[in-house]
């Protein structure tokens, strides 16, 4: 199987001993304690489950800056953006060498890691403006990555952590939820080679399942590894719970039995295009995927990134810092002519009209009246899913 990123082996934080654990947790209760933003506890499940190996914690100052500036850690290591636990809140663990991380997304605010405090550092204003435009390649505040990365506390705490659970994520996704070493211990057991990744915060269309099929033929993989965000989302993105469902349903009516594994992972969304579309491939690396799909405008958000741009950005990297291959996509809609799903460049011959395309928002338009998608752009009985989610959510507003 590929190797973990920078690493012989996978690095997962999680504390897996169970006595460890318990002693930990007991150990926490006496230490300060400091609540995280939403941003830094996703970060500490990614690290929690191996996806971001082989770091070991929180990155300090120079770090941060370093990979939003060179993609590379002060010693090296390829890393496209910064890892990073930043508060406002300073005062009670001042001069303290270890502290409990307390969960802000459950209820009573559990504890989530521990930390050992390698550094505190304020990040001025300046190198606050670097690091968000050198990883958003913007600094308009109507980015939803840029407002949260720039609302985020101004402190950065540095050091390593151990991660004592998975947040909400295991309770609410069982069947979806997986870390990065489930998921290898799963393609192991399917004897699986070649595993292609498709990243997913969307239900899937008909465009979207024909991506995976076309790129599982082109690449001749075992199977595909649907890998869906289940954190964090911009207002008006659908929530995960309905999309885990939607895909569910596609995949057990339209794809030939145990080709596909419908996995996801507990991240926030950055929204950071080509940048997060890095991140990414590192952490499907990372579960042991060998290929990763990048099709039309990955991770983005607006207009604030050209198509292809996320394409693009690996052709800038050093060679070898990723052993996990790009499948780039072009547009892939259904052709009219043709009657199936085509990648726009295998058909120089089309106009516009000859293709199916619906915007986000006429979807949003059709689903929450109750009036069903053509079949050429999604399967009836994923609209269904969609439409029951949209007409409840008009009912409720
Ligand atoms: S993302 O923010 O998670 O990237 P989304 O779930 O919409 O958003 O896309 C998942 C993957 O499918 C990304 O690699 C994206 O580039 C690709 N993709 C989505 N729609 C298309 C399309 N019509 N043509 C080609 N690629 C697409």
């Amino acid at each position: 199987m590929i190797k973990p990123h920078g690493s012989d082996k996978l690095i997962p934080l999680f504390v897996g001993d169970p006595d460890q654990r318990q002693r930990l947790l007991e150990e926490a209760e006496s230490l300060p304690k400091l609540l995280l933003d939403s941003a830094s506890a996703a970060n500490a499940v990614m690290l929690g489950a191996g996806y971001f190996t082989p770091l070991k914690g929180y990155m300090n100052l120079a770090d941060a800056l370093s990979v939003a500036k060179n993609m590379k850690t002060s010693s090296g290591l390829f890393w496209p953006v910064p890892c990073l636990n930043r508060t406002n809140d300073i005062e009670a663990i001042e001069g303290v060498k270890r502290i409990a991380l307390l969960d802000p997304n459950i209820p009573g605010n559990p504890v989530l890691a521990i930390q050992d405090i390698k550094a505190v550092e304020e990040i001025s204003e300046a190198d606050l403006k670097v690091m968000t435009e050198q990883t958003f390649g913007t600094l308009d505040s109507n980015h939803p990555g840029v407002a949260t990365f720039m609302a985020a506390g101004k402190y950065i705490i540095s050091g390593p952590i151990q991660v004592l659970n998975f947040s909400y994520f295991e309770k609410d996704f069982p069947e979806t939820f997986r870390s990065a070493v489930q998921i290898r211990e799963e393609i192991k057991a399917r004897n699986w080679d070649t595993v292609v990744a498709f990243q997913t915060r969307n239900p899937m269309h008909r465009a979207h399942e024909e991506l995976c099929k076309m790129a599982k033929e082109a690449v001749h993989a075992d199977g595909v590894l649907i890998h869906m965000l289940l954190g964090k989302l911009k207002k008006g993105d659908i929530p995960a719970n309905v999309r885990d469902a939607a895909i569910r349903k596609m995949v057990e009516l339209y794809f030939p039995a145990n080709t596909v594994m419908i996995t996801g992972y507990g991240f926030d969304m950055l929204y950071a295009g080509p940048r997060e579309a890095l991140l990414h491939a590192v952490f499907r690396q990372n579960a042991g995927c060998s290929h990763f799909i990048v099709g039309r405008d990955h991770a983005g958000v607006g207009d604030y990134y050209g198509p292809f741009d996320a394409q693009e950005i690996f052709k800038t990297i050093p060679e070898g810092v990723l052993e996990i291959k790009i499948f780039n996509a072009d547009h892939t809609a259904y052709s009219r002519k043709l009657n199936k799903v085509v990648m726009m460049r295998d058909v120089p011959d089309h106009t516009p009209e000859d293709f199916v395309i619906l915007s986000g928002t006429k979807v949003r338009e059709m689903l929450a009246a109750g009036e069903p998608l053509p079949e050429e752009f999604a399967r009836p009985e994923v609209a269904k899913i969609l439409m029951g989610y949209y007409m409840s959510e008009t009912a409720n507003n």
